[in-house]
């Protein structure tokens, strides 16, 4: 593996804590960090703290990747505070004991289908799910966790939800290879069995469920939200293809690298009224 690639990898946060040490993850959380925040900064301008949460936040490292991202990008307008919270204690007890050492940031348990525990009572400006919805095997429960996400929020405040897109997974990729059953139409609540390898040829089996978009759109939609996916692919949007090729030259990856040109990734992004 080339040098440079290593040195990105070793320098990316804890972000590999799972094993995969995915670049492409790297490039999608950066992506969906920039767009959160240049909303969130502005739309609540003079509010400080702004307050986010990280829902399925498992050892803590995308929390703090959204800490460490909307501080820089909040730069003196507003303190930045971050609540990640999972249903395992154990995960929540492990990121507490590694990120003590940070401050403006803290872990909770929260309940299997429980209300989602604020800050002092108040909601958030900002709330991610990176790469949960999936991972919860009834649509019942992805509906349950949608409604407390929309009431933990503060109004004009936006819920990003972070998904693998599983047409785009069968992709080969120079760290890591993601495997999947290629299909051309998934359908509702399909398992989604994703085998990863990393370069060192650790394996790890995802079982996850793939969820209609339109699904997951229409639960948000229902609770008079306004849901649009958007793709973070190099045919996307104009505005992604910016942001995408401003990342990927930020981290001083060549632009051609295969894997950039299928849409590995899936945002979804929410606003309530
Ligand atoms: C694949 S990990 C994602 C970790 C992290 N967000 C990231 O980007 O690296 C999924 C996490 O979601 C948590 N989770 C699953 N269902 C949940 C639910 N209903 N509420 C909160 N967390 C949940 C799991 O315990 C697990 O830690």
């Amino acid at each position: 593996m080339p040098t440079i690639f290593k040195r990105i990898i070793a320098n990316s946060y804890q972000n590999f804590e799972n094993g995969t040490g995915s670049l492409t993850d790297e490039v999608a959380y950066r992506i969906l960090g920039k767009i959160a925040f240049t909303h969130a900064v502005g739309a609540f301008r003079g509010s400080s703290p702004l307050r986010v949460c990280d829902i399925g936040c498992f050892l803590g490292s995308s929390s703090v990747r959204w800490l460490t991202m909307g501080q820089a990008l909040a730069a003196d307008q507003s303190q930045v505070q971050v609540v990640g919270l999972d249903i395992y204690e154990s995960n929540i007890q492990k990121a507490t004991e590694t990120y003590r050492h940070l401050t403006d940031i803290q872990f909770r348990a929260m309940l299997r289908g429980g209300a989602i525990p604020r800050i002092e009572n108040r909601g958030y400006h900002l709330l991610f799910a990176a790469f949960v919805i999936d991972t919860i095997t009834s649509f019942e429960d992805v509906s349950v966790l949608c409604e407390h996400m929309v009431e933990s929020l503060e109004p004009h405040g936006k819920i990003y939800v972070l998904r693998l897109h599983p047409n785009g997974v069968k992709s080969k990729a120079s760290f890591h290879d993601y495997h999947i059953e290629s299909r051309a139409n998934w359908q509702h609540g399909d398992p989604l069995n994703i085998q990863i390898s990393n370069q060192e040829s650790k394996t790890i089996h995802l079982e996850d469920t793939f969820w209609e978009t339109s699904r997951i759109c229409d639960i948000f939609t229902s609770l008079r939200c306004e849901s649009e996916p958007l793709s973070v692919s190099t045919t996307g949007l104009p505005s992604m293809q910016e942001y995408f090729t401003r990342e990927v030259l930020s981290l001083g990856l060549p632009l051609e690298m295969v894997e950039w040109h299928v849409p590995l990734y899936q945002i979804i992004q929410v606003k309530k009224q």
